[in-house]
């Protein structure tokens, strides 16, 4: 008999030690290769996102149609989201870091989905006001990536729902329970919220051709754990005359403690660089952070370390090594035994501390504009 697989990647559950070639496999998606990476540098000119040269974007779903058919004079648009179950990790930053920097080279519009309704339903000890205030703190925080306000759009769940409810309408009466029960693992016991909300999911996608009333594709940077919503998206996609929206796809990011994702929904703060942690905390976490380190100086003087399994390393992979020099450096010096665990942590923290402090400044600008984002009126009636 064939190993069973030693991890779990679901929208509603990440564990284990992911496989992420196997993940592609089960999944059925594309790999995103070089190819593919060379067509979107020609696109977008400059140089590519760290994210995208790094490998931490791996997987895609019809990225070259899209890509030729922006070539070709045909736009798109993007398209993220977040469940606001707290406050933001520097790892939910991955896709709207991709979507800044695309919509900045491409000038594309951008849809954020900020699914309250989702956490409220998904999480049992979050109250609707805990979801509801955490959309915007939430909201700040990506905003504050750079997006540009004239292209920027916010689907805020329980606000925007006289937008989306009329789509949510049409999507839902095509998609049989049975297919989420199999998709997302479903329970008897299962809230009817959680049943439906995929429908709110998909609508983002097709919301702009029905506003401009004829075929916009769509492009959702996400992590792979979000998949499987797009995946019922793209069944359903041409029976009510859409276009497929295309994915690409992101690796999770180690958590602290050594965990397959920075996910803290097992109550694991310590997991997580938060966004609104103090100074010293973020130094308390770097400092304890599971690294791939040897038991002793002499010994990873000796044999080096091992970057892959290593939480801070993913940081610098993710975000805080600024040039790519500087990450092959550090990766170098990891291997090697040249740097050691508690060098490579300082230089980290001095980069994140550097960055808190123009993220909170940036933060703070938004809160000017957010609310004009936020879409509340459908397009027309139906
Ligand atoms: N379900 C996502 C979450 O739990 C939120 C979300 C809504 C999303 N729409 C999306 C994520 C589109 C990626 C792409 O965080």
């Amino acid at each position: 008999m064939p190993e069973p697989d030693e991890f779990v990647v679901t929208p509603y559950e990440v564990r284990g030690r992911i496989d992420y070639a196997r993940l592609r496999e089960l999944f059925g998606t594309q790999e995103l290769t070089a190819e593919l990476l060379a067509k979107l540098h020609h696109l977008t000119g400059g140089d590519l996102h760290p994210l995208l040269t790094r490998g931490i974007y791996y997987s895609h779903r019809d990225l070259a149609p899209i890509l030729d058919g922006f070539a070709n004079g045909k736009p798109f648009f993007l398209y993220s989201g977040r469940g606001p179950s707290g406050p933001l990790h520097t790892s939910h930053l991955v896709p709207f870091d991709l979507c800044q920097w695309l919509q900045r080279r491409l000038g594309v519009p951008m849809y954020i989905q900020i699914t309250d309704d989702e956490k409220y339903w998904a999480r049992s000890g979050l109250t609707r006001e805990e979801t509801a205030s955490w959309g915007l703190e939430n909201l700040y925080d990506i905003l504050a990536l750079g997006f540009d306000p004239k292209r920027t759009h916010v689907f805020f769940d329980s606000r925007s729902i006289a937008a989306l409810y009329p789509l949510a309408i049409r999507v839902a009466r095509k998609i049989p329970y049975s297919t989420v029960k199999a998709v997302f693992g479903f329970e008897p016991s299962t809230n009817i919220g959680l049943v439906f909300y995929t429908a709110l999911q998909t609508v983002p996608c097709f919301w702009p051709s029905w506003a401009e009333g004829h075929s916009v594709p769509c492009l959702i940077p996400c992590g792979i754990d979000q998949d499987p919503h797009f995946r019922v998206t793209r069944d359903i996609a041409e029976g009510l005359g859409y276009p497929k929206p295309s994915l690409m796809h992101s690796q999770m990011v180690t958590g602290l403690l050594g965990d397959a994702a920075m996910s803290t929904s097992g109550d694991r703060p310590d997991n997580a660089l938060f966004l609104n942690d103090p100074p010293e905390t973020v130094d308390r976490k770097v400092r304890n952070a599971f690294t791939g380190g040897r038991a002793t100086v002499e010994e990873q003087r000796r044999l080096g370390a091992t970057p892959e399994v290593c939480s801070i390393w993913a940081l610098w992979r993710t975000r805080f090594a600024e040039s790519e020099d500087k990450f092959q450096e550090v990766t170098a010096g990891c291997r090697s035994g040249a740097l050691l665990c508690g060098e490579c942590k300082g230089q980290l923290l001095e980069r994140v501390h550097k960055f808190y402090r123009y993220h909170n400044e940036a933060r703070e600008r938004v809160k000017s504009w957010a609310e004009s984002t936020i879409v509340t009126a459908a397009p027309k009636p139906i």
